[in-house]
């Protein structure tokens, strides 16, 4: 068994097709996702199944994959155990909620960002403007638009949520054009006035992303439609490559460090 754990699962399914049906009967989404380059092993972590329903999983497939003969059934490690209460989201949703964690370590900054643009005897410019870089090509262009150009489009645009989610990106758009204006006029005020306005808005809306929209998302998603999510999303990570993400995080890291040394 330990050979196709180690295995990309669209190998697996290629070798093996009744696999297909194992996992679409646990509603993981790796038929219709073009990447399936996950290994079969990381899909159980992947996918939050629990003991039980990993032991069951593993007994099927060895089932379909050594026709019968009675093999040893794996206890697969796992990096992380999941917390009991703990959220569970599909893999492309966890994705999103990956990505939120950067931006709320970024939104922690925000106040000691300002005391620092409201105390220094010159304001700091490209502090401000790595601020606003963050924003607009991490938050906004990289992780917004996996929400608005592919995400959102698989429901009801017509919906109060969706509505209210999309209102609060401008409204957070509004905010970074604001505070450049005010980095213009060398106006301190608005500028703290700006990120703080930022940082209450994300704050309250990455909560109800990951409290109630996303889980609400994943209960109503196929499992057709998480496959060709995590396609589309991880299409969105080749395109962007790693400069953007890798650079934001450095900013962020950066800032920690001296924070961390204050
Ligand atoms: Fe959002
Ligand atoms: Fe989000």
């Amino acid at each position: 068994m330990e050979k196709y754990l180690n295995t990309p699962i669209k190998e697996v399914i290629t070798r093996f097709p009744k696999v297909a049906n194992i996992l679409n009967e646990y509603n993981i989404g790796c038929v219709p996702c073009s990447v399936g380059s996950c290994l079969l092993k990381d899909i159980v972590e992947i996918h939050n199944l629990s003991i039980k329903e990993e032991q069951e999983l593993m007994a099927k497939l060895a089932k379909i994959i050594y026709l019968g003969q009675s093999v040893a059934i794996p206890k697969l490690k796992r990096k992380m155990q999941s917390k009991s209460g703990e959220l569970k989201y599909s893999p492309p949703i966890k994705k999103l909620v990956d990505e939120h964690t950067l931006i709320k370590r970024l939104i922690a900054l925000i106040p000691e960002i300002i005391e620092t643009v409201r105390t220094s005897p010159k304001i700091d410019k490209n502090l401000v403007l790595g601020v606003t870089d963050f924003i607009r090509s991490y938050a906004d262009k990289f992780h917004h638009a996996k929400e608005e150009e592919i995400l959102f489009k698989y429901f009801d645009a017509n919906l109060d949520i969706l509505k209210t989610m999309l209102q609060d990106h401008d409204t957070g758009r509004n905010h970074v054009k604001g505070t450049i204006k005010a980095l213009e006029e060398n106006d301190r005020e608005a500028i703290a006035m700006h990120l703080n306005g930022y940082r209450e808005l994300l704050t309250e809306h990455i909560k109800k992303e990951d409290e109630i929209l996303y889980p609400w998302m994943d209960r109503n998603l196929s499992t057709t439609q998480v496959g060709e999510l995590f396609s589309k999303f991880s299409g969105v990570d080749t395109t962007y490559g790693k400069e953007v993400p890798e650079r934001c995080e450095k900013f962020v890291v950066g800032l920690e460090q001296k924070s961390a040394k204050r």
